[in-house]
């Protein structure tokens, strides 16, 4: 899985050449019946008019002072958001608590989308764009999830509710914004009313590594990788 950067040009994974590799690799690397499976579900998405495709992100109109710091859209797919979580429970060693997920750069909606579906009850997504957050309001219509909200915000002026337990990143920015993101959380550390959980995905930077002590690393065969942490 290719790491993006900010301002990078993703648009060569919406080219059918990447799609034909990418059907290949799931065929190499996870067999038969889950590559087949994959392309039910996104013959399904396209049956119900859901978008989860990657977006490059410098000609939206996007919210705030950090325009420059974002990365381009690359969705979450629900395996992979699948495989994190149960990471997650063995490094921590007990089942998740799954309450309020909350994705900072939620795209289209996909993480928060899959995170109800694998069992949280509320999932909230704070995206910048106002087209993918317009598109993420369509795809939750779509499929008619309850209890998913898109909210289009930059990620540095959200606060996060105090029942949050856990905090996804997808590589969404650079480290100026994530060192904002940061210190909003951990000012709000002795609010929240549950442990919270911090699962951050294809990290770009080393803002949660320096400040809190790193639960797991994995690098999975796909290239991604996964840091976990505990506030
Ligand atoms: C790699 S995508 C991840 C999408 C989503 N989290 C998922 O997993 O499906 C990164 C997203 O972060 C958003 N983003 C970048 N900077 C942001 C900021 N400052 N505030 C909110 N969203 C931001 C981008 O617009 C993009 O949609």
């Amino acid at each position: 899985m290719r790491k993006t950067h900010t301002n990078a040009d993703m648009s060569h994974e919406n080219r059918l050449s990447y799609k034909i590799s990418i059907f290949f690799k799931s065929l190499r690397d996870n067999g038969i019946f889950p590559t087949i499976r994959k392309m039910g579900q996104r013959l399904y998405y396209k049956i119900k008019g859901v978008d989860f495709s990657t977006q490059n992100i410098y000609d939206l109109t996007r919210k705030g002072e950090y325009k420059e710091h974002g990365t381009a859209l690359v969705s979450t797919s629900i395996d992979f958001l699948s495989q994190l979580l149960d990471d997650l429970e063995r490094a921590i060693e007990k089942p998740l608590n799954k309450g309020l997920f909350v994705d900072f750069g939620s795209g289209k909606g996909a993480a928060i989308i899959h995170a109800k579906k694998l069992g949280f009850k509320r999932a909230i997504g704070v995206e910048f764009a106002k087209e993918l957050h317009e598109s993420a309001q369509k795809n939750i219509k779509a499929l008619g999830v309850d209890g998913v909200e898109s909210i289009y915000e930059d990620a540095t002026a959200y606060t996060l509710p105090k029942d949050t337990s856990l905090i996804y990143f997808f590589n969404p920015f650079d480290e100026v914004v994530m060192q904002k993101v940061f210190d909003n959380i951990m000012k709000q550390k002795d609010n929240f009313e549950n442990d919270v959980y911090v699962i951050y995905g294809n990290a770009s930077c080393t803002v949660w590594r320096d400040n809190i002590e790193l639960l797991d690393k994995i690098t999975y065969i796909s290239g991604a990788t996964a840091e976990f942490y505990k506030l």
